[in-house]
């Protein structure tokens, strides 16, 4: 199976990349990333079985280069993860977003809608858009979780394009026949994420003793799923998701924000007895909230469950002390990313003006 992977040099393109390259021999890989800050040749290093890997530098908004890619590679599907991702960086900057994931989104399928009705098996063709809970909204505490039905509400410029991206996906599907899959994933966390993320970003900031930033009261809601299982269903949804279907997949798992950060805490102290920013509890802080910030997700996932018999395997402790190990032992990874220019001035732009709301240590 040929698959073209977009954005497969980014957090969990590259743990994609990875774990298919170990796992199904027949799989043949075109990985299409513009490197921009969030993606990186070091995600793809030591990758298992290299030669069924083909890296290609570009964009996927260059409809002559993916046009070349599904021909010259003869592709049976397009497993598309390339996005602007960062909630933070869309509110103080969305045009990038609406570029790669709206614009970005309609190239491929433009590409991928002529190249399939040229090919000569259009029943075994997919275009597996890769997409967010973030579509659906906020939900309030006693909501039940978000279905595959229910109403896009997004409430931020990220999750905003990513709904016109679904939007466009699911028109390809009714108008032209294009034999799409979509899934809405919760929050991911494991190896390899961006430290502008909650959880890496906790981590990275309590190794060198800075203050964790935890938004407004700490008490929003995410629902957490380690990178491995996301990885997991996606395959299942390739080999068994029927065209034209969408799948919920999250981690079944809702704790608030400040649950993550002191859990990563006492993870950081049983993994670094002799650190002296211990207890790291000390290091959290407080700050301005994100505006607009959704208060809650959860998902339902039990079409996927029944469908397609998929449903997370790790639990979230260990599944969190997996990934601080991760980030503790890869120093080489990580001091890369400190070196970058844009992630100093990114540091810089989004926590420098949230100046501390208080001192309050969290000590109950
Ligand atoms: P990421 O930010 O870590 O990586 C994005 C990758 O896309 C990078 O490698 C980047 O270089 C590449 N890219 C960006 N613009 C591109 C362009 N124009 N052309 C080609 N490549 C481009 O993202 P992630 O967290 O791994 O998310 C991957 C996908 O999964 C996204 O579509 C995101 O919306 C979705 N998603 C993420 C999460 C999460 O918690 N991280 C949850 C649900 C869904
Ligand atoms: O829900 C899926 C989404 O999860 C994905 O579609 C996005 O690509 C991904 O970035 C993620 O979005 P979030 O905004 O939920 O993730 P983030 O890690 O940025 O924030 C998680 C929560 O932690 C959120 O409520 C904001 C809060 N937060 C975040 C940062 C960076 C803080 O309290 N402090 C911080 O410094």
């Amino acid at each position: 199976m040929n698959l073209l992977i977009t954005g497969g040099a980014g957090f969990i393109g590259s743990n994609f990349v990875r774990f298919l390259l170990q796992r199904e021999a027949q799989a043949r890989i075109i990985n299409l990333d513009a490197l921009t800050y969030a993606g990186s040749m070091e995600n793809l290093i030591d990758l298992p079985d290299p030669a069924r890997h083909i890296f290609v530098h570009g964009d996927i908004c260059d409809r002559p280069l993916v046009d070349r890619l599904l021909v010259e590679f003869e592709i049976d599907a397009v497993v598309h993860f390339a996005a602007e991702t960062h909630v933070d960086r869309s509110i103080l900057g969305p045009d990038q977003f609406i570029h790669t994931n709206i614009m970005g989104t309609y190239t491929l399928l433009e590409a991928a809608r002529s190249f399939w009705s040229q090919n000569k098996r259009p029943d075994s063709f997919r275009f597996y858009h890769i997409s967010t809970d973030e579509v659906f909204g906020s939900l309030a505490p006693d909501e039940p979780p978000f279905t595959e039905t229910t109403k896009y509400a997004p409430k931020n410029p990220y999750a905003a394009s990513k709904a016109s991206g679904d939007h466009l996906v699911r028109a390809y599907g009714s108008t032209y026949g294009l034999p799409y899959l979509l899934t809405n994933c919760a929050n991911n966390y494991g190896p390899r994420q961006f430290p502008e993320k909650l959880i890496p970003l906790t981590l990275l900031n309590a190794f060198e003793g800075k203050p964790l930033p935890v938004y407004g009261d700490g008490q929003q809601v995410r629902d957490w799923l380690f990178v491995d299982d996301h990885c997991n269903a996606i395959w299942k949804v390739i080999q068994k998701g029927k065209p034209g279907e969408t799948y919920n997949i999250g981690g079944g798992c809702q704790p608030t924000n400040l649950e993550i950060v002191r859990t990563l805490c006492e993870i950081l102290d049983e993994m670094v007895p002799d650190s002296p920013y211990a207890p790291h509890q000390q290091l959290v802080r407080f700050v301005p909230d994100r505006p607009g910030h959704d208060r809650r997700y959860a998902m339902d996932t039990r079409k996927i469950l029944n469908d397609l018999n998929w449903q997370p395997q790790e639990s979230l402790r260990s599944g969190l002390q997996k990934t601080a190990r991760w980030y503790y032992s890869n120093k080489d990874w990580v001091n890369a990313i400190h070196k970058q220019q844009d992630y100093k001035s990114w540091l810089e732009k989004n926590y420098d003006q949230r100046s501390q709301i208080n001192e309050r240590e969290i000590a109950e």
